[in-house]
């Protein structure tokens, strides 16, 4: 149940805790509160073996590399990005959360995110109500037939997804206004369909090392 690479990530996020959350991201008392909150619900908890035993269970659920987008990194490409006030963000496959928390935060906009592990929903939903997170909605369900056309900020860190997933992204991507901005980790989506545009990109790390971030913007 807990494995070496969980082992890893689990240093890597405590020294993320010391060096930086518990520093400059509980600033926000709502957001310490939600952080704190998350780490005692899965104190004995692994995500990723939850994460697993989901995709063993529902054969017919996506490939699902389960993983986290640190804190730091989310800032780093918030602000490379100069993403400065959406209206509407939707997070793809938001895991327990974490992200989705501190985006509420941060932009004080509606947020929403949809993920098809029951368990993680069920946990975020608990802490959205005791933190009182008003403008944020979680969803248990696939991303692939989720209605994102009413959203200017999509986050998708989808970085195991094969081709035939991606192209499926892509079509909801279309449906999108045009001023929709999206975040992919690991790919630009123009290497997939030239009618996206990579507006930028950067360098963000992860536990598992390093890659790139980009923003994407549809031409229409
Ligand atoms: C790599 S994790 C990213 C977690 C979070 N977005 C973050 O950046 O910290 C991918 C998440 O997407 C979820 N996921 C994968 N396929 C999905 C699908 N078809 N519909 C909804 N969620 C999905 C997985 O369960 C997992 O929690």
């Amino acid at each position: 149940m807990f494995t070496r690479t969980y082992w890893r990530v689990k240093k890597y996020n405590i020294l993320a805790w010391l060096y930086d959350v518990r520093r400059y991201y509980y600033r926000s008392k709502r957001f310490a509160l939600a952080d704190m909150l998350m780490n005692m619900s899965y104190l004995y908890l692994n995500p990723y073996y939850i994460s697993r035993k989901f995709s063993e269970r529902n054969k017919d659920a996506s490939s699902n590399t389960y993983g986290e987008t640190p804190l730091k990194s989310l800032e780093i490409l918030v602000d490379h990005f100069n993403i400065i006030k959406p209206k509407k963000i939707l997070e793809l496959g938001c895991g327990r959360g974490k992200t989705l928390f501190w985006l509420a935060d941060r932009f004080d906009v509606e947020v929403v995110g949809i993920e098809m592990v029951p368990f993680f929903v069920h946990q975020a939903n608990r802490i959205k109500d005791i933190c009182r997170y008003n403008n944020m909605k979680i969803y248990r369900g696939d991303m692939f037939s989720f209605n994102m056309s009413s959203f200017d900020l999509i986050y998708c860190y989808g970085t195991c997804f094969d081709d035939k997933q991606i192209k499926d992204l892509l079509y909801s991507f279309k449906m999108c206004q045009r001023k929709t901005k999206i975040v992919t980790i690991s790919y630009p989506l123009e290497d997939y369909d030239k009618s996206f545009t990579t507006e930028s990109y950067c360098e963000v790390s992860f536990p598992w090392g390093t890659t790139m971030a980009y923003l994407n913007s549809h031409s229409g």
